[in-house]
């Protein structure tokens, strides 16, 4: 007798709950002949012949005195003199007294936050902080975990002092609270107010005992001097804790890069697991990351920056034509120069796939990526998008709202 496996059954039985509801996540490659609009290529490097032609040139040099797996943990047999300088040019680069490399930004959150808070710790983070982050933070000895509400200055100053007042540790100092936001928000496109978290931050624990981290996943090669970063660009790299680059974005690479002090990296090689207990990133991601970081520093990519900018200005004039008007149908949710635009709908699998069917290539971003009610389409913006794919993209958007305003015309009637 077939007997069912309760096991399978219960995937099945999520699976399609996920499906009926329109959020079953599942793999799709990017078709070679579609208008990019989805992927994080910010600045288009990963599809640059020049940069491509760099990248093979200086991996054909470097794998004749390295070997090409890093074929163990950093702790192990996988630490190279190619991965230290690299190490050491990235904190220049940055303005960092010390640097330490991940196998992926998700590594160095689930690292940092699983070890950094001591015991009885609290953490305050942005509620729409990176999954990462809240896997890091699950592991943590932090006594409390503390959302504020997004971008929040006073409800942040407002859940401090709730903390200062709660705890007499964290008033006489003998208690961190560690900070986490993000530069540059994936989902919402909008900046963090780093400043003045940090001057919040700042003057209510004047006892150091304050910590922020800031996430430049989305910001890196695109904002600041060169690429830097926000917090370079806003020069208060010496007011936050720890910075955290990631490669796979912007940098058209791998891996991530922690910008700390000397200690604190220590103390990360110590007791960061992903670290310890991962092989490290092989010399093909090391060099690709070398290269791209090598034309930020000679100011090469300053011209994908500002072509950049000049796209994000055009999408940016255009849309705000179509949306005001039709607010029941479409709000589009865009923050001056940032290269991601959040188009909230209540349909944004029907938007997505008209512009798909259009040789568009836009996602609708669902929950629980988003919180539920904040679905949308999310559109990217890449240095190299031509001013015909913006147009394109516009128009079907434009022409999608009408229909969608006749439909709705019609069904009130
Ligand atoms: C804010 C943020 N942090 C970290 C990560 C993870 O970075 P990686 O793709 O290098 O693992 C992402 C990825 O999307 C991200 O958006």
């Amino acid at each position: 007798m077939k007997t069912t496996n309760p096991l399978l059954e219960a995937f099945r039985a999520v699976l399609e709950e996920r499906r009926a509801k329109g959020r079953l996540r599942a793999l799709k490659v990017l078709p070679p002949d579609v208008a990019d609009f989805s992927s994080n290529d910010f600045l288009s490097l990963s599809i640059s012949p020049a940069f491509r032609e760099l990248y093979l040139d200086n991996l054909c040099k470097t794998s004749n005195s390295h070997r090409i797996a890093s074929s163990g943990s950093r702790l192990l047999d996988g630490d190279t003199d190619y991965a230290e300088d690299l190490e050491e040019f990235l904190a220049r680069f940055h303005n960092a007294p010390s640097g330490r490399l991940f196998n992926s930004g998700y590594d160095a959150n689930v690292g940092i936050y699983s070890c950094i808070p001591q015991r009885g710790d609290v953490i305050m983070y942005d509620e729409l902080i990176h999954a990462s982050t809240h896997d890091g933070m699950r592991l943590s000895r932090a006594g409390r975990r503390t959302p504020f509400k997004h971008n929040s200055v006073e409800d942040f100053q407002e859940k401090l002092q709730k903390e200062i007042d709660l705890d007499p540790l964290v008033r006489s100092g003998k208690r961190n609270v560690i900070v986490a936001v993000e530069s540059l928000y994936s989902m919402e496109g909008d900046f963090a107010p780093i400043r003045e978290i940090l001057d919040v931050l700042e003057s209510m624990l004047p006892l150091s005992n304050g910590h922020l981290i800031v996430d430049e996943a989305h910001s890196t090669g695109i904002f600041g001097p060169r690429g830097a970063g926000i917090v370079q660009g806003l020069g208060v790299e010496d007011r936050v804790f720890i910075r955290l680059h990631t490669f796979g974005k912007a940098v058209a690479s791998n891996g991530a890069i922690v910008l700390c002090a000397p200690i604190t990296r220590e103390y990360l090689t110590n007791y960061a697991r992903p670290l310890i207990f991962s092989s490290a990133t092989g010399l093909p991601s090391l060099v690709a990351t070398r290269t791209s970081y090598e034309l930020m520093a000679e100011g090469a990519t300053e011209p994908l920056q500002a072509q950049l900018q000049q796209r994000i200005e055009l999408l940016r004039s255009s849309l705000a034509n179509i949306a005001p008007a039709s607010s029941a149908i479409l709000c589009i949710n865009h923050h001056p120069t940032s290269p991601i635009f959040s188009l909230r709908t209540k349909f944004p699998h029907d938007l997505a796939k008209i512009c798909q069917k259009e040789g568009l290539m836009v996602r609708a971003i669902m929950s629980p990526t988003v919180p539920l009610g904040t679905e949308r389409v999310r559109a990217c913006l890449h240095a190299r998008n031509s001013v015909e794919e913006l147009e394109k993209l516009v128009d079907v958007i434009r022409k999608w709202v009408r229909v969608k305003e006749k439909e709705l015309e019609r069904a009130r009637l």
